[in-house]
């Protein structure tokens, strides 16, 4: 059977419709999310962390360390606070890694990374 012209044009309109409408709300839902929210603090410390410490310190909750000298990060405090690294980080002090290159961070930085070290903290007692 022959479909005239308008009917055509009526089912093209249609399944146009049908195919678009679905994607649209898909993609509102399904925006990405950032890769790098600069707003989130942890985050932010997380990717110093990874960036810049884990190729010798166990970063996350789990990791062992690639260094075997290096603690994992989980486990600094339960030596002293964490937040007892700030000054020394502040001032570049803590350069007496060996093979360790001095690093440089903002204040900024300094604080997202040891915010990013306490949410790791294995609980131990204090
Ligand atoms: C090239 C390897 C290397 C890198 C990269 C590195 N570290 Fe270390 N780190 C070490 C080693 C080895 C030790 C243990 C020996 C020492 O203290 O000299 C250590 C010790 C430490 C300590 C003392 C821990 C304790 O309680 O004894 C802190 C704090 C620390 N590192 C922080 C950092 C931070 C923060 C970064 C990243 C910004 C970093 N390290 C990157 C190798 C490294």
């Amino acid at each position: 059977m022959l479909l005239r012209p308008a009917a055509l044009i009526a089912l093209g309109v249609l399944t146009l419709g049908a195919c678009q409408m679905p994607p649209a709300e898909e993609a509102a839902e399904a925006a990405p999310a950032p890769v790098l929210d600069l707003d989130n603090k942890l985050q932010v410390g997380q990717l110093i962390a990874e960036t810049r410490c884990s190729r010798c310190h166990a970063t996350g909750r789990g990791d062992r360390s690639p260094h075997d000298e290096a603690k994992p990060f989980r486990e600094f405090s339960e030596n002293y606070p964490i937040r007892d690294l700030e000054e020394p980080l502040a001032e570049g002090i803590m350069v007496g890694h060996p093979d360790m290159p001095v690093f440089q961070l903002s204040p900024y930085e300094i604080d997202a990374l040891l915010s990013y070290m306490e949410s790791i903290q294995k609980p131990h007692p204090t």
